[in-house]
Formats: C-alpha cells, structure tokens, sequence
C-alpha cells in the first residue's frame, strides 16, 4: 500500500469540475487583484465563522503581521506566546521588532498553558498570541481572563485550526483578531499561498483593509505604512468552492481521527487529546513515540508517510539565540518535540488504509 499524507490530488479530482469552472471565471474577467471571489470568499468566511469581518490576505504570515500592525505593536513590545508552533507565530512578532516572550505548553493538549502566562506578563507585554495547535483552539476563557485583567490583546492563530470551535464559537471568533491560513495542506487550503484575519471590531477591521493595501485609505493616499498583503483573486475562488464542502470535509477528518484513536486504543503511544469545551479542525493527527527516527523509516518503508510538527522548539532555534534562551527552560515543548509524529490526515483517509496503518504502528 502507498499512502499518500495530505491527498490533496484526490481533492482536486473531487472538486474538478467547480473548481475549474471557478477559475476560468477569473481568468475570463481578468479581474486578478481584488476580484469578484475576493469579496464573494470575505462574506462567505463570515457567514461560515460568525466573525463579523472576515478580510482576506497574502498568507497566514501576512495575517499576523496584519493583526499586529492594526493593533500598533511596536519595536520592544513583548508578546507572549507558545515555542512549540511553527517558526511563523514567533518570527512575525521578531519581524516587527516585537519581542516574543515563550510560554510551555499544556501536555495533554500542546497548546499554551494558561497557567504559566501569567508570570510572564511585565510593563512592555501587549499581547497574547495563543495558537490553536494541530487544529485545537488553546484554553480561550483563561487566556480571555488574564488577558483582560492586564488590558492586553488577544490574536489567535489559527492557521491549523479553521472551522475549530471553543464553546460553540469558531476560534475565528474568538479573541480580538482571529487569523488562518490557506496554505494548499491546511484543511481549508487553496492552490498557493492565501490567508485570512477576523474580528468583531469595525475600526480594526478598517485599519487592517487599508495595510493590506499599502496603508492606502484612497487610490495613492496612505494613511498607514502598509503591506502588499492580498490574496489573488484565482486563490479566492478556489477556497470558495472547498469552502461550499467544507463541513463535510470537517466531518470527515472527525471520522478519520475516531477511526485512529479507537484502532490505536491500546497501543504504547500517547494519543491526541481534545477538551471538552473544544472541537479540532484535525489538521493532524499526532501521537508521541518513544523511537521516533526507527518508526518513521520503518513506516516510510511500507508506504506510509509520517511528518513532525514540530522537531525543535522556538526557542532553541538559531534565529532566537538573541533572545537568551537554553535546553530546558520549556521541558514540556522539549519532550514533546522529540517523541511527537503526525499520521496521514485528510478527509479520505479510508478505513483500510486506516487498519494498515495501525496494524503496521
Ligand atoms: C501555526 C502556524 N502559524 C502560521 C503559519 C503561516 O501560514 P502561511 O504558511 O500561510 O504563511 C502556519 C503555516 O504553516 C502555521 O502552521
């Protein structure tokens, strides 16, 4: 058997007819940048999250630098965050000459631990970007509630997590800025780069439509130093044929990620674990292992792909040495990087697949 991780081709295939049909469109009104199924893609992002904006932009990146030029984060300014993430949640904040300020991580869900937060928080601290790891929003009412007891804002990435909820809310609707991704292996991908930032909040929303297009309030008039932040019309119209599936396909990787957890029952590997008060977008499904490198080639070795989200924590990254960190100043994000193994996850992952897979681990 060969099994394929994201099956992204197989999606295509299904899809192939309005998909095709939706780009020719674009290509028929040439209409590129800002096009018809940009603003078609925005309502429908807010109809589907319940955010009350929903702009569209270049790239998940883009979403969160956008989130934090609108809430004016500045150089020297300290955000706090997770290390266990991918490079983009830490680097954006770096990129604006910000300081990200590491938090470990829960051990049973890998998102921030709320608990550690708290006496991270000093006179610079503006903001809190928790991440909804794997496709898990992280514990939200504790965030919110230190949050609002030091006045500081919330910006939830939520690249991994589109169509996740928290409390009946999408994690697009939580915090003061929601961001996502729409990169071709999130579970709500396009065909290249493409990105999305949510909120209630009408002046950020404003503010954040305006850096997306070079701070510009009129044609040639810049209010703000801005960005070329925008999505390409042809990405817009891609996302808004898989958006019409997408409950579906949510539903599906639910399926596939019970399939797993019942087959993986009693096996020596600790399983994913998702809260109560929470729903996973299941953009992967990771276990942790004790013999990592030997499973993943024997895996490999019989058709099946495994990846590591991710193998080193921020703050041991090279590109972080400035900030002063050493080994075991997070165990948790330590341990976890090291044993942690994502297994293919899509919509159709079938149940044979599923058996082999298992069988095989
Ligand atoms: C947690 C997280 N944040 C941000 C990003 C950046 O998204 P993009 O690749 O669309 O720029 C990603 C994407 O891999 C991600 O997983």
């Amino acid at each position: 058997m060969k099994i394929d991780f994201a099956n992204l081709q197989y999606q295509y295939k299904l899809y192939k007819e309005e998909i095709d049909k939706a780009m020719q469109d674009v290509l028929d009104r040439a209409n590129y940048i800002m096009g018809d199924a940009v603003k078609e893609l925005e309502e429908n992002l807010q109809s589907f999250t319940g955010a009350k904006h929903a702009i569209t932009c270049g790239s998940g990146t883009d979403a969160l630098i956008l989130a934090m030029m609108a809430l004016d984060i500045k150089p020297g300014d300290e955000i706090i965050t997770t290390p266990f993430t991918f490079i983009a949640t830490a680097e954006t904040i770096a990129f604006l000459g910000a300081v990200p300020v590491f938090v470990d991580i829960d051990e049973k869900t890998y998102n921030i631990d709320p608990n550690q937060i708290e006496a991270k928080i000093t006179a610079k601290t503006k903001a809190i970007i928790p991440v909804s790891l794997y496709g898990q929003p992280a514990d939200m009412d504790a965030i919110g509630a230190i949050a609002n007891k030091h006045s500081l804002k919330v910006i939830i990435d939520g690249a991994q997590s589109f169509g996740s909820t928290y409390k009946g809310k999408t994690d697009s609707n939580l915090g003061d800025i929601s961001t996502t991704s729409f990169f071709p292996a999130k579970p709500l991908g396009c065909f290249g780069d493409g990105g999305a930032v949510f909120t209630d909040d009408d002046a950020l929303a404003q503010k954040m439509k305006m850096l997306r297009v070079h701070g510009q309030n009129k044609r040639y008039h810049h209010k703000y130093i801005g960005m070329g932040g925008r999505m390409d019309t042809l990405q817009c119209a891609v996302v808004n044929v898989k958006l019409k599936h997408y409950k579906n396909d949510l539903a599906l990787r639910q399926e596939v990620a019970a399939k797993y957890t019942t087959a993986l029952q009693n096996k020596e590997l600790v399983l994913p674990f998702v809260d109560l008060n929470a729903t996973s977008a299941w953009a992967q499904y990771s276990v942790r292992v004790q013999n990592r490198d030997a499973l993943q080639a024997k895996l490999k070795e019989q058709g099946i792909p495994t990846a590591v989200h991710y193998p080193m924590p921020l703050h041991l990254q090279e590109c972080f040495s400035y900030l002063g960190y050493k080994e075991g100043d997070f165990p948790i994000a330590e341990r976890v990087s090291k044993e942690i193994m994502s297994l293919p996850m899509n919509p159709y992952v079938s149940d044979d697949e599923i058996e082999y897979i298992c069988e095989r681990l």
